[in-house]
């Protein structure tokens, strides 16, 4: 992607991320890139990983560690937990994503009500795919409703993207693995509910339709 075409698409996503958050929510988008700063132990993490795989972790950490500034908090280390999401300081609820060659992150503090947040974006070019793998990730209920009345390939990709921004809201609450086939989703156009199977949290969520991508955003 050009450097002018990369800018105008982070700028895009991170306008959406910022509609579909609660106030207070810090947003940062960056181009993947092995050449942004990140603290030296997080980037040790992918000292032995593919090129592409660097690219984006470094871009997904230093956009963390933006909206982390923004929060005047940048003061630590965000380094993995044992479900795979990075352990935000306490206090702070916060989520990454990559897609594309772009990293977006986004966290907040000072919440009373909300216990968790998880941002996905998916290509569109992954979505069609989506098609062929619907009976991994739908729900027994939703693979009923697939069966009689097939979900179009455009709702296919927004549960994914809605199960996946799910995941990462509330797997520090479930405290184990996440079965996307365990969440199934209620959609009402952009707007959606999901229940996660043995999980008591009201998980809702929002997702937008971008040039490229979906963006979806899961709070509980
Ligand atoms: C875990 C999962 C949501 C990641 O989403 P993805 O679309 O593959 O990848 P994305 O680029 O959007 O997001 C990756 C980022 O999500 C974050 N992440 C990963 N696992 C996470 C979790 N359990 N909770 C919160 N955030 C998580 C990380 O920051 C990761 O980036 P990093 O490794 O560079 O730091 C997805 O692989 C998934 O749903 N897997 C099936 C369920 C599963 O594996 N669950 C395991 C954890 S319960």
């Amino acid at each position: 992607m050009k450097s002018t075409e990369s800018l105008a698409a982070c700028s895009n996503i991170a306008r959406a991320a910022r509609c579909m958050l609660p106030r207070g929510f810090a947003v940062a988008c960056h181009a993947a890139s092995a050449a942004l700063e990140i603290p030296q132990r997080e980037r040790a993490l992918v000292a032995h990983a593919v090129p592409h795989r660097i690219a984006e972790f470094v871009g997904g950490r230093w956009c963390a560690h933006q909206v982390l500034a923004q929060l005047g908090r940048d003061d630590c280390e965000l380094m993995p937990g044992a479900l795979g999401g990075p352990s935000w300081p306490p206090g702070i609820l916060g989520s990454i994503t990559h897609e594309d060659s772009i990293c977006l992150a986004v966290a907040g503090d000072r919440f009373d009500t909300l216990q968790g947040v998880g941002i996905d974006l998916l290509s569109n070019q992954r979505a069609a795919a989506l098609v062929e793998l619907a009976d991994l990730f739908l729900s027994p209920a939703e693979t009923r409703i697939h069966q009689q009345n097939a979900f179009s390939p455009q709702q296919l990709a927004d549960f994914f993207c809605a199960k996946e921004a799910t995941v990462k809201a509330v797997s520090h609450l479930a405290g184990r693995y996440l079965d996307l086939a365990a969440i199934s989703i209620r959609q009402q156009h952009t707007e959606f509910s999901a229940i996660v199977a043995d999980l008591s949290c009201t998980v809702r969520g929002s997702l937008s339709h971008l040039d490229k991508q979906i963006l979806a955003v899961a709070c509980c």
